[in-house]
């Protein structure tokens, strides 16, 4: 067949493989070290795996992805019932394709141009050979007639690599992250083979209608495909189509988090009291302001500092009486603009403490380590208001959690406009984190409300996150992708 020629991959295996494949940048393990220096993987945190471990386990499936360190080749192994199948990266493809391509062209252009993308051709084909990589691997131990989830922006040709090796797959795409109106995507030299990429796929997820309608706008756009409602249509042969294309939906399917899970954690009494200590090292001051981000220049970490330290000087807010708690996690060290926004967030930090703190009190407690979840909740639930600022964010699980974690009725979440999360926290403080006045009014607003409105408002938000749980989202996703297409768009 051509389309496999084309991509160079094997052909179908149909045997002895999984029914069920989830492919992304990650494998869902750390490798840790015990105290006797023995290595062992343990499962990372976070909702995707918690949603998919159960339909790995009900229908024998496998993870393909990266395990985290270069020029390594492992076997395969399985870790808590989940098949793990590692796709080695070198030195080259970490700097090329996922720093590189996946993290200076990709991230910044998908969100909004923050900071300006970077666009190198030998980027790109790094992301072409890394992609064709995650194809083959999966191609090789689907069976015939498989379903294959693939996430996320890292692996956007995988779709159509797959669909070209193995026409009898199901398979379904989801973005975390958001996806850009077409006029900032047109920027991108190969959004065309990107767009196709994607269309391989028969269902493609978004956390937002509007990025699945910024998609689709492009596709209309950028490829001869014309667009029905929410489907992306091959054009017929006649006019460049080819006999393997799919018809390929758009929707929006937003991730949500492990509901009970946490309301669970926070009831634990040892969480509990952990919170109570957190609050009484702090001072016991009687606003706690909580900020939890990867350190990423999505996340609006200095207008949030700018807006907290206007605050102070305008005295709304005094030290002792109010703590800001920063935990910035590290992330993606290596790319040049997180090394930058670093230092930038520190140099604030420092400025803001030294002008602001007093001998007992400080005005930010920047932490930048990541913390396991038991310490999060603890966290959450010592916290009075929650800042989440970001100037565009996919989702944002964090302002979930929080919400979540409060089953004592406690607590105010201030929300950026610009993330997923705000479509379905309505009851949050919505602000604009680029208007630094109305943001800090958004936060003097959360930290005067009446607690009884503040409760009622905090429960809307929490039964939503009940109803929608991480578990919904992947069932949901699923159920979508295995229903067949409406007869008349076949026509
Ligand atoms: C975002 C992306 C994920 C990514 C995560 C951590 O949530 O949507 O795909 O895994 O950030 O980033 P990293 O580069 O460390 O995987």
């Amino acid at each position: 067949m051509m389309a496999d020629q084309d991509h160079g991959l094997p052909p179908a295996t149909g045997s002895r493989g999984y029914d069920f494949i989830v492919v992304a940048n990650r494998l869902p393990v750390d490798r840790v070290e015990g105290i006797d220096g023995e290595l062992s993987w343990r499962r990372s945190p976070g909702g995707l795996v918690t949603a998919i471990a159960p339909v790995m386990q009900q229908s024998e499936g496998a993870w393909v992805g990266w395990h985290g360190a270069t020029n390594e080749n492992l076997t395969p192994f399985e870790n808590d019932g989940i098949h793990l199948i590692p796709v080695p990266l070198v030195d080259d493809d970490l700097e090329e394709y996922y720093e590189g391509f996946s993290n200076s062209t990709l991230w910044p252009l998908y969100h909004d141009v923050i900071v300006p993308p970077e666009f190198h051709r030998t980027w790109w084909d790094s992301y072409k050979k890394v992609n064709k990589r995650f194809a083959e691997a999966t191609a090789a131990i689907a069976n015939t007639g498989a379903t294959v989830w693939v996430q996320d922006y890292q692996l956007q040709l995988v779709p159509q690599m797959l669909r070209q090796a193995r026409p009898d797959l199901r398979i379904g795409f989801f973005n975390h992250i958001p996806f850009p109106s077409p006029g900032i995507f047109s920027q991108l030299p190969w959004r065309r083979q990107i767009l196709e990429g994607l269309a391989g796929a028969d269902l493609v997820g978004f956390q937002r209608t509007a990025d699945a309608s910024n998609f689709l706008r492009s596709m209309r756009r950028y490829t001869n495909r014309s667009v029905k409602g929410t489907m992306a249509i091959p054009a017929p042969d006649s006019l460049g189509g080819s006999a393997t294309s799919n018809i390929c939906r758009a929707e929006a399917h937003p991730i949500s988090i492990d509901t009970a899970q946490v309301a669970t954690l926070s009831r634990d009494p040892e969480i509990i009291a952990r919170s109570k200590q957190i609050r009484q090292e702090l001072g016991n001051p009687e606003t706690v302001l909580l900020g939890v981000d990867r350190l990423d220049y999505t996340k609006g970490l200095r207008h949030r500092l700018k807006a907290y330290g206007e605050l102070l000087a305008d005295g709304d807010l005094t030290v002792g009486e109010a703590c800001l708690v920063q935990v910035a996690s590290p992330s993606r060290e290596n790319v040049e603009r997180y090394a930058q926004l670093k230092d930038q967030v520190e140099l604030m930090v420092g400025s803001l403490n030294g002008e602001h703190d007093t001998m007992g009190h400080t005005a930010v407690r920047y932490l930048h380590h990541s913390y396991p979840l038991r310490e999060m909740i603890a966290l959450y639930l010592a916290a009075d208001i929650m800042l989440v600022t970001s100037l565009r964010d996919g989702m944002n699980l964090v302002a979930k959690e929080f919400v979540a974690a409060h089953t004592d009725g406690r607590g105010m979440l201030v929300l950026s406009e610009f993330t997923g999360a705000a479509d379905q926290l309505t009851q949050a403080v919505l602000v604009n984190p680029h208007d630094i006045d109305g943001m800090k009014s958004g936060i003097l607003r959360a930290v005067r409300m009446d607690p009884s409105e503040a409760t009622k408002r905090m429960r809307r938000m929490r039964k939503h996150l009940q109803e929608h749980d991480v578990s919904k989202w992947s069932e949901t996703f699923l159920t979508a992708l295995a229903l067949p297409l409406p007869v008349d768009t076949l026509v």
